[in-house]
C-alpha cells in the first residue's frame, strides 16, 4: 500500500522535512535534480540536445539544478526561463545564481526550443494554483507538437495535483519523475494520461513527515494481495462463505451469470442466484455450480428467507427497473443483516429513492460508474467527471456507504476513513459485464470474511489485475467480461 498525496499534504510534508527534521530545501532540490539526471543517463538521453523549461517557483529551481548538473557533465543543455522572475522563490534565485556563476546562459527566448530532442518541463509542480493563462497554453501546445522526448519534473505543468484536471492546457509527458510520493492528479484521468510513465523517486522526504496529516489517499500494490483469503485444509463449502446474488431479469440472464460466477471464482464456497424463472435454463446450463432460486412474481417471504441464508449479498446486475425490481431493492435494503454490494439497476432504482439509503442499513458497498453516480446525485455527467474524487468521498460520508466509483482509475472511498485510488486494469476492461464481475468479486471476498472496505479496495485491485492478465492473451478490443473471470483464476494461482 502506498500513499497518494494532494498538493496540500505534499507541501506539509516538504515543510515538515525541512523545518522539523532540518533537511535543507537545497538538499532536497539537489536530490530531485540528481534523480532526473540519472534517469536521463539510464534512458541514454543525457547527451541529446536538452531544453529545460524553468518556471519561477521551486519546480523551476529543480529544473535549474538539473540543467547545471548536465552542463557540468558536458551535456548540450539550454535553459528557457518562462514567467515573471521578479517574484522568483528564494531557492529558484539561488539556483539561477549558481548556474550563472558556472558561466551558464539562461535564456528567455522561445528560440531556445529550436532542434530540441529532449524537453524537460519544470514550469510548475504542485504549486500550480489556477488555470494557465498568458503565453503558457500556446507554449505547451507548441512543445507538445514537437518531435522530442518530453519529461516532466514532479508533475506535468497544467495538471492539477489534487484531481488530475487539466488547468487550461498541460505538458504531455512521455515520462514524469515525481518526488517522494505519487500525487492524486497523477493517478486520476485525464492527468494520468499526461504523465506517461510515472517514476516515484526518493529524495529524503520520508513517510514520518506525514505523521500529523489527515488520511491521505492510498493505492494498493502487488504485496497487498496477501490480504486475499487463503484456503485452509479444514475448509468446507459453508465455511468459505455464502453469496446471494439478486440479479437478472427477462432477457438479462448474462449479468446474473457473470456476477455469480465471479463470486464463486473469487473463493466463496456457495453462490445462490435469485432470478426470474425464465433465466433458469440458461444459468443452470452455463453455471451448474450455482444454486438457483427462481421467482415469477413478487414473493416477500421467499426473498426474506434467502436474505437470511447469505453471508454477503450482491444486488442489481441486470435487475431491470420494474416494480418487482423496486420491491427487491427496497426489501433487501430494509432487511439484510449482512453486508451488501449494490450495483447497476439497483443503483438506478436507488436514484429515484435515495431516502432508502438514509435509513439505517447494513454495511453497504455501492459500485456506480460515472453515469450511475450522476443519476444518484441528480447532477450532470460532466460535473461528476470533473469532481469524481470529492464526489466519491462526499457520497460515502453522507450516505454511510463504501463508494467504489468506477472509472479507468476507480476510486474507493470509505466514510471518514481512507480513499483508495486504483492503479490496476487496462482499456480492454471497458466492456459489457465487466462491472458485474466486479460486483461478484467484492461480494465473494466479503462472504469469505474480509471487511467490506477491504473487500471493496482489494476487489477493485484484483479485478484490474485480472483484466491485465486477460490482456496477455486477448487484444484489448476483443476482451470480454468472461476473460476477466479467467484472469482472476490466474491471479489466485500465482498467489
Ligand atoms: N500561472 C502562473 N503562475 C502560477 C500559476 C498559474 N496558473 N499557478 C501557480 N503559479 C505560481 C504560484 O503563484 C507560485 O508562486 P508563489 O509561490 O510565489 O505564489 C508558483 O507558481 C509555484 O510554482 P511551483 O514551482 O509549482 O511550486 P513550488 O514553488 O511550491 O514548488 C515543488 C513545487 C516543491 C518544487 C514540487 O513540485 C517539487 O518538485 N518538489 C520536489 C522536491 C523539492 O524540490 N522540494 C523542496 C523544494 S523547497 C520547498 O519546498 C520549500
Amino acid at each position: 500500500m502506498k500513499y497518494i498525496l494532494n498538493s496540500r499534504e505534499m507541501k506539509q510534508c516538504d515543510s515538515r522535512t525541512i523545518e522539523h527534521y532540518g533537511l535543507p530545501s537545497m538538499v532536497l532540490m539537489e536530490r530531485a535534480a540528481l534523480s532526473v539526471v540519472s534517469f536521463l543517463h539510464e534512458r541514454d538521453l543525457w547527451q541529446k540536445k536538452i531544453v529545460i523549461l524553468c518556471g519561477s517557483g521551486n519546480n523551476g529551481g529543480d529544473g535549474l539544478a538539473i540543467a547545471r548538473l548536465l552542463y557540468l557533465e558536458g551535456g548540450q543543455v539550454s535553459v528557457f526561463l518562462v514567467g515573471d522572475f521578479s517574484k522568483a522563490s528564494p531557492e529558484n534565485m539561488a539556483q539561477q545564481k549558481i548556474c550563472r556563476q558556472y558561466g551558464m546562459e539562461l535564456s528567455s527566448s522561445t528560440d531556445t526550443l529550436a532542434d530540441a530532442q529532449v524537453i524537460v518541463d519544470a514550469l510548475f509542480g504542485i504549486g500550480l494554483s489556477r488555470e494557465l493563462g498568458g503565453d503558457y497554453p500556446a507554449l505547451l501546445q507548441e512543445v507538445n507538437a514537437m518531435d522530442a522526448y518530453r519529461l516532466a519534473v514532479d508533475i506535468p505543468s497544467g495538471v492539477s495535483a489534487d484531481d488530475g484536471q487539466i488547468m487550461g492546457q498541460a505538458f504531455l509527458a512521455d515520462a514524469t519523475i515525481t518526488f517522494a510520493f505519487a500525487k492524486v492528479g497523477q493517478m486520476l484521468y485525464p492527468g494520468k494520461k499526461y504523465c506517461g510513465e510515472l517514476i516515484v523517486s526518493a529524495i529524503g522526504i520520508e513517510s514520518c513527515s506525514l505523521a500529523d496529516q489527515v488520511l491521505p489517499c492510498k493505492s494498493l500494490e502487488k504485496e497487498d494481495l496477501k490480504q486475499l483469503p487463503q484456503a485452509s485444509p479444514d475448509d468446507h463449502k459453508g465455511s468459505r462463505g455464502k453469496v446471494l446474488v439478486i440479479a437478472g431479469s427477462e432477457d438479462m440472464a448474462g449479468a446474473a451469470y457473470l456476477a455469480s460466477k465471479s463470486a464463486l471464482t473469487s473463493g466463496a464456497g456457495m453462490v445462490k442466484v435469485y432470478t426470474p424463472r425464465c433465466n433458469r435454463d440458461i444459468i443452470l446450463t452455463r453455471f451448474p455450480e450455482a444454486i438457483l432460486v427462481t421467482y415469477d412474481k413478487w414473493n416477500e417471504k421467499q426473498l426474506l428467507e434467502e436474505l437470511a441464508w447469505a453471508d454477503a449479498i450482491a444486488i442489481g446486475p441486470g435487475l431491470g427497473k420494474s416494480n418487482l425490481a423496486e420491491n427487491l431493492v427496497r426489501t433487501t435494503l430494509e432487511n439484510a443483516a449482512v453486508p451488501m454490494v449494490v450495483d447497476a439497476d439497483a443503483l438506478g432504482i436507488l436514484a429515484e429513492h435515495l431516502q432508502w439509503l438514509k435509513k439505517p442499513h447494513t454495511e453497504t458497498v455501492i459500485t456506480p460508474h460515472l453515469g450511475e453516480m450522476a443519476r444518484l446525485m441528480g447532477s450532470p455527467l460532466m460535473y461528476v467527471t470533473d469532481h469524481k474524487l470529492s464526489i466519491a468521498q462526499d457520497f460515502a460520508r453522507d450516505y454511510q456507504v463504501i463508494c467504489a466509483l468506477k472509472d479507468a482509475a476507480t476510486i474507493v472511498s470509505v466514510p471518514y476513513a481512507t480513499t483508495y485510488i486504483n492503479a490496476s486494469g487496462c482499456s480492454g476492461m471497458a466492456t459489457a459485464g465487466s462491472g458485474d464481475v466486479l460486483t461478484g468479486v467484492i461480494a465473494g471476498l466479503i462472504a469469505q470474511g474480509l471487511r467490506p472496505e477491504d473487500a471493496a479496495s482489494l476487489g477493485v485491485y484484483l479485478h484490474g489485475l485480472a483484466g491485465e492478465e486477460a490482456a496477455r492473451t486477448e487484444a484489448n478490443l476483443c476482451m470480454q467480461a468472461g476473460d476477466i473471470i479467467k484472469g482472476i483464476k490466474t491471479i489466485y494461482q500465482k498467489e
